[in-house]
This record gives structure tokens, sequence and C-alpha cells, in this order.
């Protein structure tokens, strides 16, 4: 099925540090799956362990019913699984257009195509009427909608979304949402960490927990947020939730 991702048993250690310990998940065509957990839990590293930018020590990750542990980034992102960026860093001297162009250029045929599909895009996210103005003047939230529609432009299937609501206002949490969601309907699944337990769950249809490397909940979002052991784990990170 389209943008379907199966993560088994996947592990990786940075020296002694075991960051993400045997984790498994399934994504369905078109879901919106969330992570959440306190800070240092493994979730970035789960998502470099998917996009190719880290190894797995063991454990699968198949994309589209075919494994792609083990691939480059770029292979991967070819085949339609395509993460945004934590921090999201355009080139701040083009405009909105020429940065989504160069996103698009990765797949159409030249530079007419790339410009129709940017402009799409643009549409896409809301920013057709910034096209033409430096990224440079993004606010945060245009920053993120930018990001999305750069990778949007390369035609995924499956969307990582790391920490999407970070920085963004309460306005912006609302719009963002939205735009998420109508991206869903386009047949994108997403995959979507996020700090923001409030607007995590407003978004997605399931919910993960990660604690020191670990799934330690999974579920649907209201019952994943009051599990004891999501409690305890954000408590004991003395961070409590937002939720
Ligand atoms: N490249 C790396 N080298 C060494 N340690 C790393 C590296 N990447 C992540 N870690 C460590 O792995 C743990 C999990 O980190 P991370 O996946 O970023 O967690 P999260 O995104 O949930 O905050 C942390 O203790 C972090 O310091
Ligand atoms: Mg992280």
């Amino acid at each position: 099925m389209a943008g379907d991702l199966s993560v088994r048993g996947v592990s990786r250690a940075f020296g002694g540090l075991q960051a993400v310990k045997s984790v498994s998940l399934d994504i369905a065509s078109g879901e919106i799956l969330g992570i959440i957990g306190p800070n240092g839990a493994g979730k970035s590293t789960l998502f470099n362990l998917i996009a190719g930018q880290v190894r797995p020590d063991s454990g699968t990750v198949a994309f589209e019913g075919q494994r792609i542990d083990g691939w480059a980034v770029e292979t991967i992102a070819r085949r339609g699984l395509v993460k945004t960026f934590q921090t999201s860093r355009p080139f701040g001297s083009m405009t909105f257009l020429e940065n989504v162009m160069v996103a698009a250029l990765s797949h159409a045929s030249g530079i007419t195509a790339a410009r129709r599909v940017a402009l799409e895009q643009l549409e896409t996210v809301g920013l057709a009427g910034r096209a033409d103005v430096p990224s440079a003047w993004a606010s945060t939230g245009q920053r993120k909608r930018l990001e999305i529609a750069r990778a949007l432009a390369t035609r995924p299937r499956l969307l990582l979304l790391d920490e999407p609501f970070g920085g963004v206002d309460l306005p912006s949490v609302d719009s963002l949402i939205q735009l998420l969601q109508q991206v869903r309907t386009t047949g994108v699944a997403l995959l979507v960490i996020e700090h923001n337990l409030e607007a995590v769950q407003r978004l997605v249809d399931r919910l993960i927990a990660m604690h020191l490397g670990e799934v330690i909940a999974t579920g649907a979002p209201e019952q994943v947020t009051r599990d004891l052991r999501v409690v305890q784990a954000y408590l004991g990170a003395s961070e409590a939730p937002h939720a």
C-alpha cells in the first residue's frame, strides 16, 4: 500500500548509550501517527533510523513492502519517504518560490515543471502570496509551512515531521493542524514527533509514547497521554506534559 511503513525491533546505540531499544511500529496508508516522549527518549534517533540518516544495529525497516534499512537518505527520499528538519533551514536569500523549486527539481523534469509544482505547493500551504518574497523574512509559522511545501514538492507518500509545532504561536497551531489534515486527505501518511501534547492529540489517529529508547505505550491519543507510565516518564524528566 502507498506510504505504509513497518518497523520491526529496531535498535541503535551510541557508545554505551542505547538510544533506541527494539522499537516496532506500523503506519498504514494515509494514517497520522504521533510519537511523544520526554527529551532524550530516542524520538529523533528513531526518525533518523527510518529516514536513513542513522543505521540500525539490529531490526528492519520496510516501506511499501520493501526493506529500506541500510539505504542512503537520498534513495529513501526518492522512493517517497521524506523527513523535514527539526529546525527548518530555508535558504534565506532565495524567495519562498525558489526554495520550493529547489526541492521540486529533485523530481520535476525541468525548471518550468519545477516552478509549476512549487507554485502548487505554496498554494497548498497558504503561502502563494509570499512567492516572490525572500524567505529570510518568514515568520516561524511561515517557515514551518515553507518546510512542508518543500517536502511536498518532492511528492512524498510518507512524511516525517520532527516537532512541527515547535515555536509556533497558538493561532498558527490551529491552521497548521488543518494544513496537515488536508495533506493527509491527498493520501500522504504522516509520522509526527511532537512536544506539544495538546496539538498532537488533535492531529493524530494514534499515538506512541517513548521513554529511554523504548515504546512504553501505544493506542488512542487520549489513552496514551493519560497512561500512568507516560505521565511518570514526563514527571521523571521533570517536565510536565503541556496538555
Ligand atoms: N549522534 C549521536 N551521538 C551520540 N549520542 C546521540 C546521538 N544522537 C542521539 N544521541 C543520544 O541518544 C539519546 C536519544 O536522543 P534523541 O533521539 O535525540 O531523543 P529525543 O528526540 O527523544 O529527544 C540522547 O541521550 C542523545 O543524547
Ligand atoms: Mg528530538
